[in-house]
């Protein structure tokens, strides 16, 4: 525990940022200016993105002392697994990108195995989602379901994940169409990105059964393709159609109401994921980590999961304190992957995991459980 920075102390740098400021100054080196503005833009302005990051500043932990922390257990159970450590991958298209070689997906997969930090595939991944799976090794893997508008493509990529060992299936809420994005207009990101993406859409047989003519061979075809079978509007009642879809338990991203936790939670999902898609998707909004607390609470005994704005370790210890079970990493995984593919996304996770533990120790939390006993505190005044 604690490699990176004793080794540091003593005068073995890491290769890697171990700060998100400075690792997401590196990114921008790394990344084409279009490539950039699709990871770093988020909705309107970007006020609720900007938000999400320092409403965590807003909540202190306070210290205990006395307590034997020498041992420090970050595991969770989730899913019927016990896993090492409390975060994850989230989902995020487009992955493959991030890297020369286009397999970004792959590599962010290797990461999970190098680290054990779960890999969250995105429907929108550039390489196909069993060779992700693979790559993941004894690592579990989530998969992030878009839903199309044809039930027979929803069934059968869902069957695939399945069938290639995905250990639960998040659907996303909130992305039914994209939010009012400025920089993608502004410099017309996604024109500029060209080749081959997408594979795991083109690689399902049902989504070519469905097309009129062959996808063209650059991303504005692709997205063409794409967005005529995509953009369902889903309701309460669709839930149990994924019930009947899949064995695999079924969580729910994008909850961010209490209410809306409860009715989930009574419809008997797996998970709660409380997200608002990094700002990505709404602008005007409340910063996730401050819904987190309500959707908690109407969550009952279902575990919540939870992303936006997590940048360091600390705001995962935050996090776990204000009731979540698992929280996901977002952007700056994207920035480590950018600047050192597999190794540079695994050294983000174990630099996360490294200053959460390290707080935990010189806060007196043993476990997590003791974090969360101990809970986080707001102070208006702190930001
Ligand atoms: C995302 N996110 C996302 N979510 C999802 O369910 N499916 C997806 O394909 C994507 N794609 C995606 C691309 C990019 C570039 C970003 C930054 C985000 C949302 C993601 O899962 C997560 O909710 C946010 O990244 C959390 O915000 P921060 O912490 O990264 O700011």
């Amino acid at each position: 525990q604690n490699a990176i920075y004793n080794a540091g102390l003593n005068g073995i740098l890491p290769d890697f940022p171990v700060d998100f400021a400075t690792l997401r100054e590196r990114a921008q080196s790394a990344l084409s200016p279009s490539l950039l503005n699709y990871v770093q833009g988020g909705c309107g302005d970007e006020h609720t993105q900007d938000r999400n990051a320092q409403a965590f500043r807003n909540w202190g932990m306070v210290p205990r002392m006395l307590v034997d922390c020498s041992e420090r257990d970050l595991s969770i159970e989730l899913f019927g697994l016990r896993l090492p450590s409390p975060i994850f991958m989230a989902p995020i298209g487009l992955n493959g990108e991030m890297t020369q070689d286009r397999r970004g997906d792959i590599a962010a997969a290797q990461a999970a195995a190098e680290t054990g930090v779960p890999f969250c595939a995105s429907t929108l991944s550039n390489s196909p989602l069993e060779q992700v799976r693979a790559a993941a090794g004894e690592t579990p893997s989530f998969f992030q379901l878009y839903t199309p508008k044809n039930r027979d493509l929803a069934q059968s990529l869902i069957s695939r994940a399945e069938q290639s060992g995905y250990r639960a299936l998040v659907i996303t809420l909130d992305t039914w169409l994209t939010g009012w994005r400025p920089r993608d207009l502004n410099t017309a990101s996604f024109p500029q990105l060209r080749g081959k993406v997408l594979e795991n859409y083109f690689s399902d047989p049902v989504f070519w059964s469905l097309l009129d003519a062959p996808p063209e061979d650059d991303l504005m075809g692709a997205v063409r393709m794409w967005t005529s079978v995509f953009g369902q509007v889903l309701t309460w009642e669709d839930i149990a159609w994924f019930r009947e879809a899949t064995s695999m338990p079924i969580v729910l991203k994008g909850i961010c109401h209490g209410d809306d936790a409860r009715k989930a939670s009574d419809l008997g999902v797996d998970a709660i994921y409380c997200s608002n898609h990094g700002g990505r998707q709404a602008n005007g909004g409340i910063a996730a980590i401050d819904m987190l607390p309500d959707v908690v609470a109407g969550a009952g005994s279902t575990p919540v999961l939870f992303d936006s704005g997590i940048r360091s370790g600390t705001d995962v210890v935050k996090a776990i304190a204000l009731g979540a079970t698992a929280v996901g990493i977002g952007r700056p995984y994207t920035y480590g992957l950018a600047i050192g593919g597999a190794r540079g996304a695994a050294h983000v996770l174990s630099s996360i995991l490294a200053e959460a533990d390290l707080l935990m120790a010189v806060n007196g939390y043993p476990d997590l459980d003791a974090v969360r006993a101990a809970g986080a505190h707001y102070r208006a005044d702190i930001a």
